[in-house]
């Protein structure tokens, strides 16, 4: 196998990657305040609150939301910024933590310097303050729950995504350490039925291969993948089935050219296809910006604004402590997205090209590892 890629799963190294991370640009607008759910208690309690502003989707609100506040879905908020009053403080909330923090970034762009994010979001308010409030059942109406898996080392994201109804699970895009995979499943008693890779990995090494002896689970990868071992490939419009649920695959190169994307009712898992607040790397191995515009052209940005955005990748600027949650929305990444508010195909494919960090000295090796193993 040649020279040994640097191993970057988690405990790897004692310490966090340096900021900002390879795989990103420097953040905008570094750092937000948080309020925990103590301190937001005790805020409106004061004779002047705070603005309260819910950045969900009406489905998700009509699960729980806090009297008084003000409603803007995420997807909206660009255009809507004016509605909130000026002056005063605004305390951002979404149901984890995750949405409000892109929603304080875009406030904070718009130049609004009093803003928070509610730390761990409405539902770590109903957990700690609040007993009487429904708790999250994610998403409300679908059969599928997901679990997310950050990779602090690497800012890696996995998921796992379960049919409560039927016990049965998927893993998208594991990380080399499989241990919290196996962990969770041997918990909630699921069984492994399909183990995804969105696209051959540059930033991390795969635990699929662990994974899938400890699990007899298939290794499903897009069918462009010049992976050498033992896989099931997937083309445009296949499915993976776990339960009554369905991953419905789209073929998305321009990261990598073997690049998949997966639906799932009203969610995507874009893989590093689209990320929050930018796109994936072009120039990591064989991937190619002019593809990655016409994946984003022709399908990812013809999702409803609402679709839920699950990336197999985060930034510095997204960071936040537990319990937390990536995600954003196809309308939010629409309207804010970097890569995606550049006036035109070319200057798209200029932003793609020009300005990215140096490439990392390991990829090359990470990636001929993952083909392998
Ligand atoms: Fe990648």
């Amino acid at each position: 196998m040649g020279e040994e890629p640097t191993d970057r799963s988690p405990g790897a190294s004692g310490e966090p990657a340096a900021l900002p991370h390879p795989f990103f640009r420097p953040a905008e607008h570094p750092g937000h305040l948080r309020v925990s759910p103590g301190e937001l208690d005790r805020l409106r309690a004061r004779d002047v609150p705070p603005i309260l502003l819910d950045v969900r989707s009406s489905e998700q609100r009509a699960i729980v939301h806090f009297e008084g506040d003000r409603w803007i879905p995420l997807g909206d908020l660009p255009r809507r910024v004016a509605e909130l009053p000026q002056g005063g403080a605004i305390v951002v909330y979404c149901h984890y933590g995750g949405t409000a923090q892109r929603a304080a970034d875009l406030l904070r762009g718009a130049g609004r310097t009093e803003v928070a994010v509610l730390e761990g979001g409405i539902d770590e308010y109903a957990r700690v303050i609040d007993p009487s409030l429904p708790r999250y059942r994610d998403p409300p109406d679908d059969g599928w729950l997901l679990q997310q898996f950050p990779n602090r080392q690497t800012g890696c994201l996995a998921y796992l995504v379960t049919d409560r109804a039927h016990d049965e699970a998927i893993v998208v895009d594991p990380g080399h350490d499989v241990g919290p995979y196996l962990a969770a499943l041997r918990e909630q008693r699921l069984k492994l039925r399909a183990i995804v890779e969105t696209h051959t990995h540059a930033d991390h090494l795969s635990g699929h291969a662990e994974l899938h002896a400890r699990t007899s689970a298939p290794i499903w990868l897009g069918r462009n993948s010049p992976a050498q071992y033992p896989h099931r490939p997937l083309a445009e419009g296949d499915g993976v089935e776990f339960g009554g649920e369905e991953l419905v695959v789209w073929e998305t190169p321009g990261h990598t050219r073997d690049h998949l994307s997966l639906r799932l009712d009203g969610a995507v898992f874009t893989g590093d296809t689209l990320l929050p607040g930018s796109c994936g790397r072009t120039d990591l191995g064989d991937g190619s910006p002019d593809r990655l515009w016409e994946s984003l052209t022709t399908k990812l940005l013809t999702l409803p604004d609402e679709t839920e955005v699950f990336s197999a990748h985060y930034g510095p600027r997204h960071g936040l402590p537990q319990p937390e949650r990536y995600s954003s929305t196809i309308g939010f990444e629409r309207r804010t997205n970097e890569a995606l508010v550049q006036p035109s195909r070319e200057a798209f494919l200029t932003y793609m090209t020009d300005g990215w960090p140096p490439k990392p000295a390991d990829c090359d090796a990470i990636v001929r590892a993952n083909l392998v193993r």
